[in-house]
């Protein structure tokens, strides 16, 4: 991964999961930066990472960091990628890319001005191998005619009125929630797998709890279940905790997507199938390591992640032989080898691999129709 050297911003949830990843890489922190003195301590502490910074500025004038990872909440994104850029530093930015379409916009126009610089989007779920797999495969003809494409992405860590974490403030996380945190990977992956672009929608969301109780103190992602809060104050939320939206993509194909957060059982669970002329494909993130392929006239077939069985391109992010599982950790490690790989030949900037500042905009963009469809409860176009 030759001698870059990163930045990780955040000490929560993506701060833990992209150290651990970037070292099974091989590649070096240079540094790390939370919170609070305090929390970046501790953080460092947890990681072994040996240098901390004491503020964002800090760390952008070190000249041992070549690039910065960000994972704080959504509202830092366009400040700290920006700032990140004119400073002279490759950066993956969590998703959502910024807080609206005016910001992501804004941060295509910035990363054009770097174009040796890479600016990616962590869009991970594209790089579960299988989910390349069905890429190759549509675009080898195998499917046949696309009909329509359907799925959801649905967990239940915010079930209850007691669960509470930052990403219910739109202040904090953007106007959307549940289909900005979740619903855009579905959105991105699709886009990425068959290249279907989605022209208009017609979205019905929901607010299950227009009230949650706030622990006082912070709450990491996914560390409020389980915790009893004594303490607690009452939140109003006009953040959707449910989606339903349908999908007209260019070219007369149809989808459908439902997102939930509140949907007991379901832990992480994104789902897609593909419907085509000649076969469909359906994929669990739940059990990542295969893929039903549907056939009409002889028997439906199950496609093990073995790289053996996989063509290049996916076998390329399958490193463990069949039958040695690979899941969630895996596709940030994966993710971020084709960002590197990327940055290491030089091909970022315009039409780069890696899931790239455009991509986060085209799925803000989409967040956009789909607020406006719900708010005015009919079809809407996505703006060009
Ligand atoms: N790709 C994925 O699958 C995935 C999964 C979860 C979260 N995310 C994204 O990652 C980002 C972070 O989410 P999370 O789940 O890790 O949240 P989290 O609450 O677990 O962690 C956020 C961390 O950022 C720190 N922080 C806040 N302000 C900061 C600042 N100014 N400087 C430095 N650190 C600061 C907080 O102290 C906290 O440790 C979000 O944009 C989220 O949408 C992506």
């Amino acid at each position: 991964m030759g001698s870059i050297k990163v930045a990780v911003v955040g000490t929560g949830f993506m701060g833990w999961v992209h150290v651990e990843a970037l070292r099974r890489l091989g590649i070096d922190i240079a540094g790390v930066l939370g919170s609070s003195p305090e929390k970046t301590k501790a953080f460092a502490l947890k990681t072994g990472v040996a240098k901390t910074y004491g503020s964002y500025e800090e760390l952008l004038s070190d000249s041992e960091v070549g690039s910065v990872h960000l994972g704080v909440p959504n509202k830092f994104h366009f400040k700290m990628a920006s700032q990140a850029l004119e400073a002279g530093k490759h950066v993956l930015c969590e998703k959502p890319l910024a807080m609206n379409s005016i910001e992501s916009a804004a941060l295509v126009n910035i990363a054009a001005k770097f174009p040796r610089q890479a600016a990616g989007v962590n869009y991970n779920i594209r790089y579960y191998p299988l989910c390349i797999e069905a890429r190759d495969r549509i675009r080898n003809s195998e499917l046949g005619d696309i009909f329509h494409v359907t799925g959801s992405y649905s967990q239940d860590w915010l079930l209850l009125e007691t669960d509470y974490n930052w990403r219910v403030l739109d202040s904090e996380g953007g106007e959307l929630r549940a289909v900005s945190d979740i619903g855009t990977h579905w959105l991105d992956l699709i886009h990425f797998i068959t290249g279907l672009e989605v022209e208009s929608v017609c979205a019905d969301l929901m607010t299950v709890h227009p009230v949650r109780k706030r622990p006082r103190g912070e709450v990491a992602t996914f560390q409020g279940k389980g915790r009893a809060f004594v303490d607690t104050e009452n939140i109003p939320i006009n953040t959707d905790d449910y989606g339903s939206i349908l999908l007209r993509f260019k070219g007369g194909k149809k989808g459908l997507l439902w997102v939930s957060q509140v949907s007991a059982g379901r832990k992480n669970c994104l789902r897609f199938e593909i419907a085509g002329s000649r076969q469909s494909l359906s994929w669990n993130s739940e059990n990542p390591n295969q893929m039903n392929i549907g056939n009409r006239d002889r028997a439906n077939e199950v496609l093990p992640r073995d790289p053996s069985l996989l063509g290049k391109n996916a076998g390329r992010f399958a490193d463990y032989p069949g039958g040695h599982d690979e899941g969630y950790d895996d596709s940030f490690k994966m993710c971020f080898r084709g960002f590197y790989d990327a940055i290491a030949s030089g091909n970022t900037g315009v039409g780069a691999q890696y899931p790239t500042f455009a991509d986060g905009h085209r799925e803000i963009v989409l967040c956009d129709a789909i607020l406006q469809s719900h708010r005015e409860q009919r079809w809407v176009k996505v703006k060009e």
